[in-house]
C-alpha cells in the first residue's frame, strides 16, 4: 500500500486519532501529535506518553488512525506496528522530538507502522478502499 504525496504531507502536518486494541479486541483511541511518514509505506510515531496504547501494541500490532480534521483529510489508515526501544528508529525519534519539542521528555519508544490499507471516510464515498 502506497501513501500518496498528498497523504504524506497531511500525516506530517496534522494530529491523528490513533486506535489500537487489546489481544481480545477492546479498543483504545488517543490523539497523537508526533506522527510523520518515513517513506510512502511507513509511518513513525513517538511514544512519549503511551500506556494502554503501548500495552496494546505489545499484545496486538494492528493499528488504525484518522486525521484530526477528517472532514478536510478524509482518510483511514490501517497497518501493523513494531516497537523499537533501541537502534536506528529509536535514535531517529529521539532526535526528532529533541528538535521539535526540546522541553518534552525523551520518547520511550519509536512506533513504526507498515501501512497496509487505506480507505476513504469521505461522506458519499465512505468505506471505499483506496489502496
Ligand atoms: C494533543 C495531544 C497530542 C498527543 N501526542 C502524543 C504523542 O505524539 N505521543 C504520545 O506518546 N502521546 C501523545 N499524547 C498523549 C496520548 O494521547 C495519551 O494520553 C497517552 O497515549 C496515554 O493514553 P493511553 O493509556 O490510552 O495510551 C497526546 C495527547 C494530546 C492531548
Amino acid at each position: 500500500m502506497v501513501l500518496t504525496e498528498e497523504m504524506m504531507k497531511i500525516i506530517a502536518e496534522n494530529r491523528a486519532y490513533f486506535a489500537t486494541a487489546t489481544a481480545d479486541g477492546v479498543p483504545n483511541v488517543v490523539p497523537i501529535g508526533n506522527i510523520k511518514p518515513l517513506d510512502n509505506k511507513t509511518v513513525l510515531v513517538a511514544d512519549s506518553y503511551m500506556i494502554k496504547t503501548h500495552a496494546n501494541l505489545e499484545a496486538n500490532p494492528k493499528v488504525a488512525f484518522v486525521m484530526h480534521d477528517a472532514a478536510k483529510y478524509p482518510y483511514q489508515f490501517k497497518g501493523s506496528a513494531k516497537i523499537y526501544k533501541t537502534g536506528d528508529y529509536y535514535d531517529q525519534v529521539v532526535s526528532w522530538i529533541k528538535e521539535t519539542a526540546p522541553l518534552a521528555p525523551k520518547p520511550k519508544a519509536a512506533i513504526v507502522i507498515d501501512v497496509e490499507e487505506i480507505f476513504s471516510v469521505k461522506v458519499g464515498d465512505a468505506g471505499k478502499k483506496l489502496e
